[in-house]
């Protein structure tokens, strides 16, 4: 169908093309870009593609369920992350808040400061709030759900991509207890202590 689809519009313009070609993960995603959130500006170092990795954090932080709420969190964590934990930037390559949005942290291209020993080689999605005990909501988890089928239609991730939460690398807690137990049935989900897993970790 895709195909047939491409034949037919792929000499029309590029813009068909790319229309067709942009398939559907992607474009449920609401993504709320820096500019939007007011991030100040970052010079980062830019990431080999495709990564094998993903991880799923949660910002143990406080939660948020509109956009004006979400926007305030994550201009804070960029403060903190650069100024009191000296990252540069906010760590994580996206960051999801309660409200179903995709707020864009690093992006897909860029070094992130989120799991030790796996930063240049995966790119992280954190979940706002602390899921030690209760799971994100249903807009969140759909909202991360479609991220991981976007990054793998970009190709930002190799087919053979494995998905695993911020503990299976470094000794944490992250990404709370409830929220991990769930992590562990979705599909392409690895299981820790991966060979790379550190700890103490920086
Ligand atoms: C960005 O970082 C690179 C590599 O560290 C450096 O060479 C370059 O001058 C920096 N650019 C800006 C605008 O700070
Ligand atoms: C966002 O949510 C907070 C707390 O839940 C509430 O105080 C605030 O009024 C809401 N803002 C908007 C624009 O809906
Ligand atoms: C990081 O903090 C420095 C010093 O306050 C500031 O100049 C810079 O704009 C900040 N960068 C980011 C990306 O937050
Ligand atoms: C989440 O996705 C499921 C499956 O596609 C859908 O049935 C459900 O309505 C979605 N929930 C929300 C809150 O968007």
């Amino acid at each position: 169908m895709l195909f047939q689809y491409f034949i037919l519009f792929c000499f029309c313009s590029t813009f068909a093309v790319e229309q067709i070609l942009a398939s559907s993960a992607c474009e449920s995603i609401h993504f709320v870009s820096r500019k939007e959130w007011g991030a100040l500006p970052s010079n980062l170092t830019e990431m080999k593609l495709p990564v094998h990795h993903v991880f799923i954090h949660h910002t143990a932080e406080e939660e948020c369920f509109n956009m004006s709420d979400c926007k305030r969190l994550v201009k804070e964590m960029q403060v903190f992350h650069n100024v009191t934990r000296h990252f540069g930037d906010i760590g994580y390559n996206f960051i999801i808040g309660g409200d179903g949005n995709v707020y864009v942290g690093r992006g897909w291209d860029k070094n992130g400061r989120h799991t030790s020993g796996m930063n240049e080689r995966s790119v992280a999605f954190s979940l706002m709030g602390n899921f030690m005990k209760h799971l994100p909501g249903e807009k969140m988890l759909n909202a991360t759900k479609n991220l991981i089928a976007c990054a793998f239609e970009k190709k930002i991730v190799a087919d053979d991509f494995q998905v695993h939460g911020h503990r299976d690398q470094v000794c944490t807690d992250c990404p709370g207890d409830l929220f991990y137990n769930l992590i562990r049935k979705w599909d392409r989900y690895v299981a820790g202590p991966l060979p790379t897993y550190t700890c103490p970790y920086p």
